[in-house]
């Protein structure tokens, strides 16, 4: 997102709680000096769907309507229609536009819930057996929030933002089999055993997203990139491909 903004020579001031100044969602006190002469905000809460979270992101896009904010983007989740945090940024009063990604093929080698160590171990176990997901691709996200909080056109609009194919966990242990060029197996777990897993590996996972999906649901894929953009998104594979040349899922990497 920075790297995006600052090449179209944006200004930019990072709300995070090692910002400056700090921005806490948790600290009500930092969001007035985080908003101070800020026109535009990316709204970006790691707790989306979380008892508090819509109660934060409602008092927030009030208080940002107020400083004199003139746009909202928020990133929630694909499937999580009409949320109260989408109900919350809509009735702020400001241009808005709301992103719903699905699951990030970044996750993959951010080691979320633990993927890249399993990736190396060449196990990846999680508690699905018919789920599938369209996996997208994060600068697709990026781009589609920087495009809504840059561009005209995007106001009033929801873009499900997803890759261009729905895939459950035993076709994408195929699609890194493939790509990497050695065999990465899908072991179906149960929550418990997913659980003692992500601990063994001190992951400081939050399997709550997981365990909160329907086993049955194939997701759909949605064209949200395409309506933003005019473009198809990025693949799995190509997402893959790409970060297996930097050697992130070698079994003798750090
Ligand atoms: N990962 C997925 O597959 C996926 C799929 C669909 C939707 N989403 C949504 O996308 C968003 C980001 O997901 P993620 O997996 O990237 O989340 P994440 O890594 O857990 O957290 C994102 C950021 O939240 C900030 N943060 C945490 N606590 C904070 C606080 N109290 N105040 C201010 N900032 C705080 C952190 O920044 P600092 O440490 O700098 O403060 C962190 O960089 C979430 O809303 C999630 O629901 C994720």
């Amino acid at each position: 997102m920075l790297e995006r903004l600052r090449r179209r020579h944006v200004p930019v001031r990072i709300g995070s709680r090692r910002g400056e100044p700090p921005f806490s969602w948790t600290d009500e006190s930092t969001w007035v000096a985080a908003l101070h002469e800020i026109d535009r905000v990316y709204v970006l809460h790691p707790l989306i769907g979380a008892p508090d979270t819509a109660d934060q992101v409602a008092r927030f896009s009030t208080k940002a309507a107020a400083a004199g904010v003139s746009r909202l983007v928020l990133l929630t989740a694909h499937g999580y229609d009409e949320s109260p945090e989408q109900q919350a940024v809509e009735s702020a009063g400001t241009e808005w536009t709301i992103v719903r990604p699905s699951w990030f093929a970044q996750n993959f080698d951010d080691d979320f819930m633990g993927f890249r160590t399993l990736l190396r171990d060449g196990n990846l176990t999680l508690p699905f057996r018919h789920a599938a997901f369209a996996f997208v691709d994060a600068d697709d996200i990026a781009d589609v929030a920087v495009a809504a909080l840059t561009e005209s056109g995007h106001h009033g609009k929801a873009y499900d933002v997803t890759g261009p194919e729905s895939l459950d966990y035993f076709e994408v242990a195929e699609r890194f089999s493939q790509i990497l060029g050695r065999s990465i197996r899908y072991t179906p777990v149960t929550s418990e055993q997913f659980v003692d897993r992500m601990s063994d590996l001190g992951s400081p996972s939050d399997p709550g997203a997981v365990f909160a999906a329907d086993d049955d649901v194939r997701e759909a894929v949605a064209h949200g990139v395409n309506e933003a953009l005019g473009h198809p998104p990025k693949s799995l594979d190509s997402y893959i491909t790409t970060m297996a040349a930097t050697g992130v899922w070698n079994p003798a990497a750090d």
